[in-house]
């Protein structure tokens, strides 16, 4: 099981202040010692984190492999395949959210060729998906090379049950049912996101999975066989604050080992 590690929010500690520190580049390097097999950024649209420059100095100084998320904005797009990353994930963005919400609209016109104008370049596309049977077929026949499993609903249904979150101020208002309830679309959620990855398997498509994992739910979404690569970054930056990354990053390898 591989990790990608989302490094955008060293950046976004950087644009508390607007100034140079701390370096979203110095992250790569201490996420290769510490066993990361990917970095992770997302250039979005409102640049509230990563900048066209990190992009540029950290796709050519990194000694691991870039895995860029992006909407499909046309500006990014051209962008993007000037800098050549490795991977490119393609999400679904709204300005007024706090993170991605929800999986990529398969629907929307043109996808086909963005993922084509990508693959010119032999950057490798992956379609950020709601983890559904339909979803799955459409990323394929839309000709991409992997997909990423939306995991949010697993990991608030986990929050809800295992955290505080249902006492908290954020607690979610339409997850506040009895525990019961709770377990057992938290077992649902799990399955379908076996059922999913199983199928991507079948039709030959790499399967990643991430959002809102952390150190007390990754272990069952580990155990899912077909998912090979977990791109995770809120849980794994905040402990760092408290840890230093390069530990933060190793217990995360160990409990996903
Ligand atoms: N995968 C995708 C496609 C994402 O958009 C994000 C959030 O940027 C993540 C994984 C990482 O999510 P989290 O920060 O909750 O671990």
């Amino acid at each position: 099981m591989n990790l990608g590690l989302n490094i955008d929010h060293i950046a976004t500690l950087r644009e508390a202040r607007k100034i140079n520190d701390p370096d979203p580049l110095e992250a790569v390097f201490i996420a290769k010692n510490a066993g990361a097999n990917q970095i992770t950024i997302h250039l979005r649209e409102d640049r509230r984190h990563i900048h066209e420059s990190d992009v540029k100095r950290i796709i050519e100084s990194s000694i691991l492999p870039i895995n860029v998320e992006c909407a499909c904005d046309e500006n990014i797009i051209a962008f993007l395949c000037e800098q050549k990353p490795h991977k490119i994930t393609l999400v679904p963005e709204k300005r007024e959210e706090i993170t991605t919400e929800g999986g990529l609209n398969l629907n929307q016109k043109g996808l086909k060729d963005i993922i084509k104008e990508f693959q010119k370049y032999q950057i490798q596309v992956t379609t950020f998906i709601d983890p559904k049977k339909e979803t799955i077929s459409i990323s394929k026949d839309l000709g991409v090379d992997a997909v990423e499993l939306h995991t949010g609903e697993y990991a608030n249904l986990h929050a809800m049950i295992y955290s505080n979150l249902s006492r908290h101020k954020n607690s979610i208002k339409s997850l506040q049912l009895k525990r019961d309830v709770l377990n057992s679309l938290l077992q649902e959620s799990l399955n379908n996101l076996k059922i999913c990855s199983s199928l991507a398997q079948k039709l030959s498509l790499g399967v990643f999975a991430g959002h809102g994992l952390n150190y007390f739910n990754v272990s069952p979404i580990v155990k899912i066989d077909p998912i090979t690569e977990l791109n995770i970054g809120q849980s794994i930056i905040a402990r760092s604050i408290f840890t230093g990354l390069d530990q933060a990053i190793k217990e995360m390898l160990r409990l996903m080992r």
